[in-house]
């Protein structure tokens, strides 16, 4: 396949030495409950506000590649009336965007999601485009529940989509980052977790294969392999990323140049340690990298609440935030640089 140069140069950037990237594309639900937490109201005015501060912040684009936007935000404009895109851009941060429309029910599936937004997709492909956006993102959700969850029905389901919005994304000129995401909630042990993943990993490359997307253009957002949330046992750094390098070696391919991880409710203290972890195995065939959201923001929106006399602190929070998580890059962080 004639694949776009700037696919592959945008997957590459994103991935720089030292930096990853930010998750700012809470949909509207989403982002509600993150501001319910800090007791801020949901309005537009205060989602603006909020990403403001988070893109304004001084410093942060040393370790920042780029930023996941959503719909809303890809849209909207600081107090100066600058385009979110082209604030990020002129600081040398690559704006993306969520491009899947959410995770629904299965039909006939109880436990199950399928994300949905293939519908149109091209179309909307174009015009993210013309706001700015380089990179998308589509994200599919497996549950881990008891013997028969997940189905070999729903991961298919979600790789199909997951293929077919990669090779779209590359046809428009944008850099795929594919994120199948097995959930950490359940008491399930970390070798499920590890099997669970390997099988929706192994689904997802054979339909990107099938799709003939170009393997070098994507980027990967998976899960580590950890711990059930409510597993009794909680498997500590150093096994998280035994089983996860294990995990990946077996399935993704060697032409991918990066997995970006997501955090998934892991602490903002554990998402980094864990990173570190995997770093300090030594050279990948992939960079590995991180793609947060929460591990990245909880401390900022603690800082913040709302209020516009601790933007600076919050600014600082989310600055010392970036900084672990690239010293986790390169496997030098350790927890007393928490202070
Ligand atoms: P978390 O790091 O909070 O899991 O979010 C990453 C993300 O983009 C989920 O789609």
């Amino acid at each position: 396949m004639d694949i776009n140069p700037a696919v592959l140069d945008t997957a590459r950037r994103l991935v720089a030495e030292g930096k990853g990237i930010l998750a700012a594309d809470e949909s509207s639900p989403t982002i509600k409950k993150r501001l319910d937490s800090i007791k801020v109201e949901s309005t537009e005015e205060n989602r603006r506000n909020y990403r403001q501060l988070l893109f304004t912040a001084s410093g942060v684009e040393e370790f920042i590649s780029g930023v996941i936007l959503f719909d809303e935000t890809i849209r909207q404009k600081t107090d100066d009336g600058v385009p979110f895109p082209e604030v990020l851009d002129r600081r040398g941060m690559i704006p993306g965007i969520k491009v899947d429309l959410g995770a629904k029910k299965l039909t006939n599936f109880s436990a199950e999601k399928i994300t949905q937004g293939l519908d149109n997709l091209a179309d909307r492909l174009e015009e993210y485009r013309e706001l700015g956006a380089r990179f998308t993102k589509w994200r599919a959700v497996i549950t881990i529940l008891g013997e028969s969850v997940p189905s070999r029905f729903c991961v298919e389901a979600n790789a199909l989509a997951l293929a077919r919005f990669a090779a779209l994304s590359q046809e428009a000129g944008l850099t795929p980052i594919v994120e199948p995401e097995v959930l950490m909630d359940g008491e399930h042990t970390i070798q499920r977790c590890e099997e669970a993943t390997l099988g929706a990993l192994d689904a997802v490359f054979n339909r990107l294969r099938e799709h003939r997307v170009v393997l070098e253009g994507i980027l990967l957002k998976p899960n580590m392999v950890v711990s059930g949330s409510d597993c009794p046992y909680q498997a500590p750094p150093r096994e998280v990323a035994e089983a996860t390098i294990r995990c990946f070696r077996r399935v993704v391919p060697a032409a991918v140049p990066g997995i970006v991880f997501l955090s998934g409710g892991q602490t903002p203290e554990e998402a980094t340690g864990n990173l570190n972890a995997l770093n300090q195995r030594g050279r990948q065939p992939w960079e590995l990298s991180f793609s947060y959201g929460r591990a990245l923001q909880q401390p900022v929106l603690t800082a913040w609440r709302g209020e516009a006399g601790n933007t600076a602190a919050a600014q600082e929070a989310f600055l010392h935030r970036a900084r672990l998580n690239s010293l986790a890059r390169r496997g030098e962080y350790s927890p007393d640089r928490e202070e």
